[in-house]
């Protein structure tokens, strides 16, 4: 069973089940794992995803179901990448403190409105879904795609834009580091965003470290996260 928070309108098509929407906090997973019989549970959320991380260790936890997180490694800064790191969406807004520039906002969507406090730039956004409601940024662009995308249109997205710094999230793995590769090739200066702390667990890197330890208890390749 895959589990959906619900925040794309039509998200690919998956052949297992799924369903979509909150358990209503610790309890409502416990309550879930054990009406469900649920025997493992793989978190394999997005590394910014720290409530349901810790909802999911949590309410395994009280349901005694074995847990196992599946990540991507983080980036790490190589030659050429001029990043400003921050621990947070808070460290990145005063990071961007001083004269207008032009900034992509890699971030999705739903931090985008803590940026109002740094309203002298002009944004270029990139989300899945047509917004509601228009972000709450004086100057932007609003693109509307649906990635995995390749470090060349994301470079030629960043000239044709004239953009001067990228913010993102440190979401690490190969999935979403075009924009990381195409800032670094144009010379751009990236605040990164830290990952947020996680709970003790049980991490891997791959999918079939995942399936070893469902069917032998044991992962190969396993990382105690920290
Ligand atoms: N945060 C990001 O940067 C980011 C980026 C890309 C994708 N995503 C994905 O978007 C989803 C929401 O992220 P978030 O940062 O809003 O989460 P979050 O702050 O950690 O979780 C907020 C609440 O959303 C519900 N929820 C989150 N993930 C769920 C899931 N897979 N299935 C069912 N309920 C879920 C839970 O509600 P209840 O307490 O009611 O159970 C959770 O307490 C996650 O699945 C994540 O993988 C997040």
């Amino acid at each position: 069973m895959l589990s959906y928070a619900g925040r794309t309108a039509a998200p690919a098509a998956q052949a297992s089940p799924v369903r979509v929407g909150g358990f209503g906090g610790v309890a409502g997973l416990a309550t879930y794992l054990r009406d469900e019989r649920v025997t493992h549970l793989v978190d394999a959320t997005h590394p910014f995803a720290a409530q349901m991380s810790a909802h999911a260790v949590a309410a395994a936890g009280h349901a005694g179901v074995p847990l196992i997180a599946l990540t991507r490694p983080a980036w790490t800064s190589v030659a050429g990448d001029r990043w400003t790191r921050v621990a947070d969406v808070t460290g990145a807004v005063a990071a961007l403190a001083g004269p207008a520039r032009r900034v992509m906002l890699a971030l999705g969507r739903m931090h985008v409105a803590a940026f109002a406090a740094q309203p002298q730039h002009h944004y270029l956004l990139r989300f899945v879904d047509e917004p509601d409601t228009l972000p709450p940024l004086p100057h932007h662009d609003l693109v509307i795609e649906r990635g995995p995308f390749d470090e060349d249109s994301d470079r030629r997205l960043m000239f044709d834009h004239r953009i001067d710094l990228v913010v993102a999230k440190n979401a690490g793995g190969s999935g979403a580091s075009a924009k990381i590769a195409a800032a670094r090739a144009l010379g751009l200066g990236v605040v990164m965003i830290d990952r947020p702390a996680m709970p003790p667990r049980i991490e891997v890197h791959d999918v079939a470290a995942v399936f070893d330890w469902i069917a032998h208890g044991v992962p190969s390749g396993i990382q105690r996260g920290v």
